[in-house]
């Protein structure tokens, strides 16, 4: 199955994030951003700032028709209602939206084959309250600006239950690259690397969302970081933020520059891509060594979303070399969500974490902005163009045309 697999519970994502903390108060590093007051309608058993948020009655949002791991055939641009935040929710109005791989296997239904089309899509969005509940409103006020995963990002407005946000100190989309992607790398590192000082770590797909958090992080603990791309402005960018040996795979052998240029093996590899990039890593692991797989992504847009392996002599190179195969997956580890999160938004706020975003500046028709182009981002990032997090704007605010 795939990566991100989250469970539905009354048509959401369950995730544990916002742990009832007020506002930015939760998160240490981080300067509380001003507050607006919440227009008490008490009469009413929501607060909307209808006055200060002018909310349309109406709005778009991206739904999933037919399963299909083609994102184009499954997902179309519908208009639906605002909806009314219940006692325990926010409306959030989204500014940026991530891109996940995932979004493909999210589409063809891999998540929870029970769940039958037509359902929302998106998993990260990043925003400003503009409307919540009674209850909500003892953690939250209108105008705090949220990130959250869950289900149904892709919308120009999202519900979330309060207790699933994470308050944020503005509407910034690095701060979006942290919710799945850099808490991934940090956990997966954290609770399944076992890096020590010394080692050698591969990271594949490094240029990419995650990837780009484990290079970060694994150099951090003091390893030797190789990482794989396929164009050499990436290796660049992977450059920049700390990885020893970039191979661009598309000018460079991996099997044999790793053989060559690391004949003990590696000690670690965070696995993105799976298929014969999975079977080179096994392949060149040291003893002892440990393979995390974060995903397959080579395989995703096919029918059955799984790439071809030849695994057959998997035990027995394992026992040779004492080494692991680990799975990981984030709604597995949402107990140490939190501390994840925080510690990369200190990070970032002490300019110790490069949070590298692409919001489609170069891409063939400019950068991902409104609803429309997350199937551009989608397509993008599987054409393996991407450098860093892919990111939508979903509504950027307005150009004045005043010249006063
Ligand atoms: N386990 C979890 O909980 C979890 C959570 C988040 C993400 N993930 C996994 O992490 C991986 C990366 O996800 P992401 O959202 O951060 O994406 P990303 O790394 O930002 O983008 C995907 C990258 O993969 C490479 N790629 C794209 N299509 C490919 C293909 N068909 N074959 C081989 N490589 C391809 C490209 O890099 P190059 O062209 O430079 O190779 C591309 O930039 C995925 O496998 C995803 O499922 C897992």
């Amino acid at each position: 199955m795939a990566s991100l697999l989250l469970k539905r519970s009354g048509g959401r994502l369950l995730s544990v994030i916002g742990g009832g903390r007020r506002g930015t108060d939760a998160l240490p590093g981080v300067d509380s951003p001003a507050r607006r007051s919440i227009i008490d309608m008490s009469y009413s058993a929501h607060f909307m700032d209808f006055k200060g948020s002018s909310i349309p009655s109406t709005m778009k949002k991206l739904v999933v028709n037919k399963l299909s791991s083609d994102f184009r055939e499954a997902v179309s641009l519908r208009s639906a209602p605002v909806p009314t935040p219940g006692d325990a929710e926010l409306l959030v109005r989204n500014r940026f939206v991530g891109i996940n791989a995932s979004d493909v296997n999210y589409s063809a239904g891999r998540y929870d084959p029970t769940v039958k089309p037509p359902f929302d899509a998106g998993f990260e969005g990043i925003g400003e309250v503009v409307g919540l509940g009674l209850s909500a409103s003892s953690t939250y006020t209108v105008g705090d600006t949220v990130a959250y995963f869950g289900s149904g990002a892709f919308a120009e407005y999202t519900l979330v239950p309060a207790k699933e946000c994470v308050p944020v100190p503005a509407v910034r989309p690095e701060f979006l690259t942290l919710l799945v992607s850099g808490a991934t790398a940090f956990i997966a590192l954290k609770r399944l690397g076992d890096l020590a000082k010394g080692e050698t770590v591969l990271v594949t797909a490094a240029a990419g969302g995650t990837g780009q958090f484990a290079v970060q992080l694994a150099k951090r603990a003091g390893c030797h970081v190789i990482g794989t791309c396929s164009s050499n402005e990436k290796a660049g960018f992977l450059k920049s933020i700390g990885c020893d040996r970039a191979i661009n795979y598309t000018t460079e052998d991996l099997a044999k520059t790793l053989r060559t240029e690391y004949p003990r093996g590696l000690d670690v590899v965070y696995e993105s891509v799976g298929g014969s990039v999975l079977e080179v890593a096994v392949n060149s692991l040291a003893n002892k060594g440990r393979l995390i797989v974060i995903g397959f992504i080579s395989g995703y847009r096919s029918a059955s979303g799984i790439p071809r392996f030849r695994g057959e002599t998997l035990p027995v190179k394992l026992l040779q070399k004492s080494a692991s195969v680990r799975g990981f997956f984030l709604p597995h580890f949402l107990g140490d969500y939190r501390d994840a999160l925080s510690s990369m938004m200190h990070m970032f706020s002490k300019g110790q974490l490069v949070c590298e975003v692409d919001g489609g500046d170069l891409a063939p028709e400019g950068r991902f902005t409104g609803l429309e182009s997350v199937f551009r981002a989608v397509d993008y990032m599987y054409a393996g163009k991407n450098l860093g997090k892919v990111v939508v704007d979903v509504a950027p605010p307005p150009i004045s045309t005043s010249k006063l």
